[in-house]
């Protein structure tokens, strides 16, 4: 059992902690497999509704290992897929991913953040896509994902000149979902999802993937995918129990189907 990462789980919630605290979370390929690996195996526990990732402190993660990947050539990049062989998988996870972020996320650390569904941030979070620096490029998405989250001019500006937010900055620009005083983010976090697990699985599943949809398709395609996955809710024993409940005033049961 690798230590890059520790997993816990708290009722319906799994939380996963980033565990290199003396390199500031790397995102060398062994904590990357076993970020992706965790997902994966979270994603298929019917008792997990909903996923927390986090990091320590100091940093959520400050970016690729750099000391792993300096001296990697071109063909041994593409021949293992170094760095962004885990990207995928985190896609495919199709319950909800909550990051908590304290400190920096920097490089494939907010590109982590960005991949995540929900962003809680600490007061003392930073984001930047520093990659420039080293003459790189953001490449776990963070070319992509950032454009739609926060705008083109504003993303043009972190990725073009290194340009750190702050927490307050990063909620502005809707980079992340809400900001927390550090003493609070994880409880509030785990708080958080653990009110999203107790929701219908299948409901959430279904959310999430529609509203992927509107990162992702034409507006035509979204809505058409929307009014689809709305009429499949008929088809869920949950969503009856949820509107029954609400009429006669009780607290629905949801049985995750
Ligand atoms: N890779 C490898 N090691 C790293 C690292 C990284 N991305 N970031 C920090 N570390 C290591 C440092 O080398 C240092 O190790 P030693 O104690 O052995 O010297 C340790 O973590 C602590 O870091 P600092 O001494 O630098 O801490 P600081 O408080 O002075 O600075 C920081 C913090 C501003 C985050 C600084 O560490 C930094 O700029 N890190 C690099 C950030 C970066 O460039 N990220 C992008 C990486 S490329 C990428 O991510 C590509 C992609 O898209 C996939």
């Amino acid at each position: 059992m690798s230590n890059e990462i520790l997993t816990e789980t708290h009722g319906r919630v799994a939380l996963v902690t980033l565990n290199r605290p003396a390199q500031l979370n790397a995102l060398n390929d062994a904590l990357m497999d076993a970020l992706g690996a965790a997902l994966l195996r979270f994603d298929a526990d019917d008792g997990i509704g909903a996923i927390v990732i986090t990091g320590g402190p100091k940093a959520f993660a400050a970016g690729a290992d750099i000391g792993a990947m300096a001296d990697w050539s071109c063909m041994d990049v593409h021949r293992d897929r170094f760095i962004t062989r885990n990207w995928e998988t985190i896609r495919q996870v199709r319950k909800p991913v909550l990051a908590a972020v304290a400190g920096y996320a920097m490089g494939g650390g907010c590109e982590l953040a960005l991949a995540c569904d929900i962003v809680v941030a600490a007061d003392s979070a930073r984001f930047a896509l520093p990659e420039i620096k080293l003459a790189m490029l953001p490449g776990a998405g963070g070319t992509q994902r950032l454009p739609h989250a926060i705008g083109k001019a504003k993303a043009m500006d972190m990725c073009l000149s290194a340009r750190m937010l702050d927490a307050q900055e990063a909620d502005r620009y809707g980079l992340v979902s809400r900001v927390v005083p550090d003493d609070r983010l994880l409880d509030d976090t785990l708080a958080l999802a653990a009110r999203i697990a107790g929701y219908s699985l299948p409901a959430l599943v279904a959310i999430k993937e529609s509203v992927n949809r509107a990162w992702e398709g034409t507006l035509t395609e979204g809505i058409l995918f929307e009014r689809r996955a709305l009429y499949t809710r008929f088809a869920s024993a949950d969503a009856h129990e949820g509107m029954h409940a609400f009429l006669a005033k009780r607290t629905p049961d949801f049985q995750h189907r």
